[in-house]
């Protein structure tokens, strides 16, 4: 597939910015307080899985108001451990819009994923569409909290009560994020985090599974390290995805400044909602009403139509401009070539929609408030080009 040209007319026009900005630029704690807490680890001589993980953990917990977390490698490793440690067999039901971490763990299980559609509005997994997709086989549901937007978490663990399944949230980007007034981290059997540098809590790498359910902790800790707790013969399969002393000094003094990033990250999702929205074919994430999402990512829906400009042409437009975007994510995971072979059921309508025409804007912490307003007043400059030069082509 070719990439669209920049649009006519663009070439003569000076950038929107002289220089490019970069997409992400996560804010990281003060180097000091990172060190001050990785000395204890440094001078004992322990730097795996010791202290500072357990700290974190615990802190991670009361944050979470739940009994348990348990610090991995990565979300990635932790979601492949909560499948196993839970005993899910057959068929896992997951949104294919997402990342495919969340379905290479299903994969990683020697389980089969089974799709579902996502909502229209929301762009989190379509509870109805899980229920319709739930057969005699179906052994998990493995949701995903999109940018850090609560899906609908309480609908999904009803279906999973009444049909007897698992139920696990993908939360890589939802640490802070709350659901009805709870936060995410207590629904269903586990939520997974991811702490990786583009999300709002940073470990550098690192994951943490939340959960109230002890044996399910246990059966993690010992996951986590070769399947071992010590008595030298595993008594589960598990791997290395231990968390080191350093990824969670760095964590534990991110949690001082997590609560900052979610409110700039929200007030710049609401510059950018309030400046955009009166544009043609445009659409934004639906957060419902009380609901408090992260926006580790902010992403609109172009209509190509009704924008006169396609998502990947005004991708193309704003990167002359300097502005970076992203798609997350696009393509969506049954038109990937690890699970294409796994989509035969029904067709994914909503979730081609969106993911044809996501387009993720630069949102973290230090984006000044004039950059906003910079990319909003690109983005309206192009999509008015486009949507006049669609009225000249429909009159003419
Ligand atoms: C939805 C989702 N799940 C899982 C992951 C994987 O996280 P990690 O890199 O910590 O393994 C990511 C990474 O960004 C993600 O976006």
């Amino acid at each position: 597939m070719s990439s669209p040209a920049l649009s006519p007319g663009l070439k003569t026009q000076p950038a929107a910015f002289p220089q490019r900005f970069r997409f992400i630029k996560p804010t990281l704690p003060p180097l000091e307080a990172v060190i001050a807490a990785y000395a204890e680890a440094y001078s004992s001589g322990i730097v795996t899985n010791a202290g500072l993980v357990e700290r974190f953990e615990h802190r991670a917990a009361e944050r979470l108001g739940v009994r348990h977390c348990v610090a991995v490698s990565s979300c990635t490793s932790g979601l492949m451990l909560v499948l196993r440690a839970l005993g899910v067999s057959g068929e896992v039901i997951l949104p294919s819009f997402t990342f495919f971490a969340t379905g290479e763990a299903v994969l990683w299980n020697g389980l089969r994923p089974v799709f579902a559609d996502c909502d229209p509005e929301t762009w989190n997994l379509d509870p109805a569409d899980v229920r319709r997709k739930i057969t005699n086989k179906t052994g998990a549901i493995v949701a995903v909290h999109m940018y850090g937007n609560p899906c609908a978490a309480s609908q999904l663990e009803s279906i999973a009560a009444q049909r007897g399944l698992k139920l696990i949230f993908d939360a890589a980007h939802a640490f802070g994020s709350e659901h009805k007034g709870r936060p995410v981290g207590q629904f269903g059997d586990a939520e997974v985090f991811s702490l990786s540098p583009t999300k709002l809590l940073i470990a550098g790498e690192g994951g943490l599974v939340s959960t109230n359910d002890g044996t399910l902790a246990g059966l993690l800790r010992a996951g986590r390290n070769y399947g071992d707790l010590g008595a030298y013969d595993p008594h589960l399969l598990g791997v290395n995805a231990r968390m080191s002393e350093f990824n969670a000094a760095l964590a534990l003094a991110g949690m001082d400044i997590l609560d900052a990033k979610i409110d700039r990250h929200n007030a710049i999702a609401s510059a950018y909602t309030e400046r955009l929205s009166s544009l043609p074919g445009l659409r934004f994430q639906k957060v419902a009403a009380g609901d408090l999402c992260t926006y580790k990512d902010f992403s609109v829906h172009v209509d190509a139509d009704r924008a006169g400009i396609s998502r990947d042409a005004l991708a193309v437009d704003l990167l002359a401009d300097n502005i970076e975007t992203k798609k997350y994510f696009y393509p969506p995971l049954h038109r990937q070539q690890l699970f294409r072979g796994f989509h035969t059921e029904g067709s994914l309508s909503c979730t081609d929609s969106v993911s044809n025409g996501i387009l993720s804007l630069p949102v973290y912490e230090s984006l000044s408030d004039e950059i906003v307003e910079g990319v909003a007043r690109a983005i309206r400059r192009h999509i008015s080009r486009g949507f006049d030069q669609a009225a000249e082509v429909t009159e003419s």
